[in-house]
């Protein structure tokens, strides 16, 4: 069975002791929760948020790790410091990072490649532009995506990636996909994957929903076959809604 999942995405927002107290909050509130529960946090925050968090269910996801190694790239943070600090998982591929940083395919792949091999589980994002979903080429989008950065992957590389639909349109705008259309689009990922892996890779491939999820529309964005759990921006900058959230999955 694959695992269900809510994962939080704090972006470039609180600074490290509004951080702290956040993620104090969530230790104290979500103690067994009935999914897999990850917050993304800046880096700055990973290794003091990881500690707080140790004997917790909550696991920390770095957002975003460097293209390279390590060596002479200043202000870049690589792959093996983000797991030093106790953190096991990556969001890579968000669109912010593909469209504020040009993150490229190619780039995306080099950073894949650099979480998996520092035991780091990447949360890969995926999705369409606002015009692509209106001129009907979503899939098309998706499929680019996924073959670009993550389908070089061997079988038992891909098995360790988390996937995260989510619609550009729906990120930070109150605009949810319909249930039906976070449906249509998870099934499609799975049939890609499965005709890539085989039908026993894609079974067991986690693809969470984003773009505007929030306590009010979780439950009927969970209850598709196919999604298997949130990965949540504003909403997760709250703890009361954050679980609330993890509740409905
Ligand atoms: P919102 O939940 O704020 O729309 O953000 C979604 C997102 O981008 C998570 O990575």
């Amino acid at each position: 069975m694959r695992k269900k999942m809510v994962a939080g995405n704090w972006k470039m927002n609180k600074n490290l002791q509004e951080g702290m107290a956040l993620a104090t909050e969530l230790k104290n509130t979500i103690i067994n929760p009935t999914c897999d529960v990850v917050i993304g946090t800046p880096f700055i925050h990973l290794a003091s948020v990881a500690e707080l968090l140790k004997d917790s269910p909550i696991q920390v996801a770095a957002e975003n790790c460097a293209d390279k190694e390590k060596g002479a790239y200043t202000g870049e943070v690589s792959a093996e410091m983000v797991a030093s600090t106790g953190a096991t998982y990556c969001i890579l591929g968000h669109s912010e990072r593909r469209a504020y940083y040009h993150e490229t395919y190619e780039i995306l792949k080099e950073k894949v490649l650099l979480a998996l091999a520092n035991n780091l589980a990447p949360i890969f994002c995926i999705g369409e532009v606002k015009e692509e979903r209106e001129s009907g080429v979503q899939n098309d989008v998706v499929k680019a995506q996924l073959e670009g950065s993550v389908f070089n992957l061997s079988k038992e590389d891909f098995g360790k990636i988390v996937l995260a639909y989510e619609p550009v349109w729906a990120i930070g705008t109150g605009l949810t996909a319909t249930p039906q259309q976070a449906q249509e689009m998870h099934a499609y990922i799975r049939s890609l994957i499965a005709a890539k892996y085989g039908e026993e890779v894609a079974d067991n491939t986690t693809i969470l929903y984003g773009g505007s999820c929030n306590a009010k529309n979780a439950a009927e964005l969970f209850a598709n076959p196919d999604v298997d759990g949130g990965l949540i921006g504003g909403a997760s900058l709250k703890a009361e809604d954050f679980a609330a959230i993890i509740a409905a999955r």
